[in-house]
């Protein structure tokens, strides 16, 4: 039960990595605000949650939005507590390089992956400085290290997250709150499967995707989430600043020989 105790929100709940982290957190113990834009879907992973005899509660928000943030964070609070774990883990991934990527599509990404942490943590940072307490995480990506084709925008907002990690590490250092940043590599999730699903060849790049990372696949929901566990809990109470890539050794690789 290494979150007794503790009103943790996570955001982009309602289906792969996020709703994976929500079910960890609540088996260590924790009560869990489920926020997704769906409020059906958010209901059926409180649902799923609450039949594993955790505690959690439907707490839908489009995270761009201010007024549908701040009224999600205050249901939060009111039901469970102040919020003292946040998980920033909602994000919409365009495609392309950068001049193929309309502007609509720059403008939702920034405003979700970018917009979307900046709120959800101002809604939430009062209350954890009111207790001197808290653990964010940042869910970026080894696409904001990397130069990985074909992704540019998303990239960028992955390396401001990044950033964002460490200054907010430093500037809340003295009152309790730990920052830390998550890079995943692959990860066998609903947005890998939509991405191949809309590709030419998806097995052969499915295989490619295996490959790209030393360890020879990609990584499982469950394998980020026992790392966002460890950052939420106390276990982690000296690390702050950090991003940890989670990725088989993606980002660690140097050139390979070509064939
Ligand atoms: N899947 C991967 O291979 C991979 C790799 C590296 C990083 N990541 C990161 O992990 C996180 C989760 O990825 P995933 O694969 O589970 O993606 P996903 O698309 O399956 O889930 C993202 C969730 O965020 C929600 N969401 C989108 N916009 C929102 C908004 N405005 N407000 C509230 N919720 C919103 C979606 O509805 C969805 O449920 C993302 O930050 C992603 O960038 C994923």
């Amino acid at each position: 039960m290494r979150l007794e105790g503790k009103v943790a929100l996570v955001t982009g709940a309602a289906r792969g990595i996020g709703r994976g982290i929500a079910h960890r957190f609540a088996e260590e113990g924790a009560s869990v605000g489920i926020m997704d834009l769906d409020a059906v879907a958010c209901q059926t992973v409180v649902d799923e949650i609450t039949e594993a005899e955790g505690n959690a509660l439907e707490v839908h928000a489009d995270i761009s939005d201010p007024t549908q943030v701040n009224a999600a964070v205050a249901k939060l609070q009111e039901h469970f507590g102040t919020i003292t774990v946040l998980m920033n883990n909602a994000a919409v991934m365009p495609a392309g390089a950068l001049h193929e990527t309309p502007l609509e599509d720059f403008d939702r990404c920034l405003a979700v992956n970018l917009r979307g942490t900046y709120l959800v943590c101002s809604a939430v940072i009062p209350g954890m400085l009111s207790v001197q307490n808290g653990s964010i995480i940042h869910m970026a990506s080894v696409t904001g290290l990397l130069g990985l084709p074909g992704i540019a925008v998303y990239s960028m907002t992955k390396g401001a997250l990044i950033a964002l990690g460490r200054v907010m590490s430093t500037d809340y250092a003295k009152q309790g709150i730990r920052t830390n940043t998550v890079s995943p590599g692959t990860i066998d999730s609903p947005m890998l499967h939509d991405f191949l699903a809309a590709q030419s060849r998806p097995e052969e790049l499915r295989q490619e995707f295996n490959d790209m990372h030393p360890i020879g696949r990609v990584g499982t929901i469950q394998e980020v989430a026992n790392v966002c566990l460890f950052l939420a809990s106390d276990e982690a109470s000296f690390v702050s600043g950090s991003n940890y890539e989670v990725d088989g050794g993606l980002s660690s690789k140097g050139e390979q020989p070509q064939d």
